[in-house]
């Protein structure tokens, strides 16, 4: 079943895609190498089932259970570096509240990055990651190197204006393994714009219609990363016809992880990447 959908899925872009669609898509004709050998492995804010989510420690964790890539939110702190934070406060992933008592609910982008390397990300996870700290985008980046790819979700763009191109800024050149989505398709649309030639994703809470691919598609869109509870073989299929890959999130129990698999996703999010990699290992 696996291998049939992955051969039909090579097929499909060369045999019943129109010439029009493909001439939008060009990267669409390349699978990307880490896609090649089979369901990439992402890990979800880094490992973050076994370490601080958003944290070097998860970064190191999913290296050590073998993600292919990690997956991380980027927003900015008040005098403008880029940081590595999912939610918009610090209230659950710090401790904000004995460091800045009365602050704890304030917008995370109100905080400068020297506020936010006072405050401890690691300890509301485990006493064993007491100490560790929010890192730079730039830290991020270093830090991973070569040893996994990156995917980088812009994180509530709205209320960063200009993150688009921030982000475009400090990639750089684009290079293999780096994706950048966001659930904000308009600021995609400013990031493509940004960085024409590093890979986008569009992520949906909802499944995508055939109205959102296509227009995904004419915006150059390489990733549909919906979540995997509106993801099946039939929405696979359909954004593989288009010449797009599908990426599921957020994909932590084994029964959903094979349904995943067996539907023919091209990768798949998860907070356990070495269980991933068990079941993908057989
Ligand atoms: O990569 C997709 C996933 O991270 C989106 O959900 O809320 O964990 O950022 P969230
Ligand atoms: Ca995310």
């Amino acid at each position: 079943m696996r291998l049939t959908r992955r051969l039909l899925g090579t097929l499909l872009p060369l045999t019943l895609v129109p010439a029009a669609v493909v001439a939008l898509s060009p990267a669409a004709l390349a699978e990307p190498a880490q896609t090649r050998t089979g369901t990439e492995v992402v890990a979800h804010r880094g490992a973050s089932g076994d370490a601080p989510e958003n944290t070097l420690a998860a970064v190191d964790e999913a290296v050590e259970q073998q993600a292919d890539s990690i997956e991380i939110d980027v927003q900015r702190t008040a005098d403008g570096h880029l940081v590595l934070l999912h939610d918009a406060t610090l209230a659950r992933t710090t401790d904000v509240e004995q460091v800045f008592p009365g602050r704890a609910l304030d917008p995370a982008g109100s905080f400068t990055l020297a506020e936010l390397k006072q405050l401890d990300a690691g300890s509301w996870f485990g006493p064993g990651f007491a100490g560790e700290r929010i890192p730079t985008f730039a830290e991020f980046v270093e830090h991973t190197g070569d040893r996994a790819g990156l995917l980088i979700e812009l994180k509530e763009p709205a209320t960063y204006p200009g993150i688009e191109k921030e982000v475009a800024a400090e990639l750089g050149a684009p290079r293999p393994g780096v994706v950048v989505q966001s659930f904000d398709h308009d600021a995609m649309r400013r990031f493509a714009e940004a960085a024409p030639d590093v890979p986008a994703g569009w992520l949906f809470e909802t499944r995508p219609t055939g109205a959102q691919l296509d227009d995904a598609v004419a915006t150059g869109v390489e990733q549909i990363n919906p979540s995997f509870r509106v993801t099946d073989a039939d929405l696979v299929d359909t954004v593989r016809a288009r010449g797009m890959q599908t990426g599921v999130y957020t994909v932590n129990e084994e029964p959903d992880m094979r349904r995943m698999i067996d539907a023919g996703v091209d990768r798949i999010i998860t907070d356990h990447p070495g269980v991933l990699r068990d079941v993908l290992d057989g």
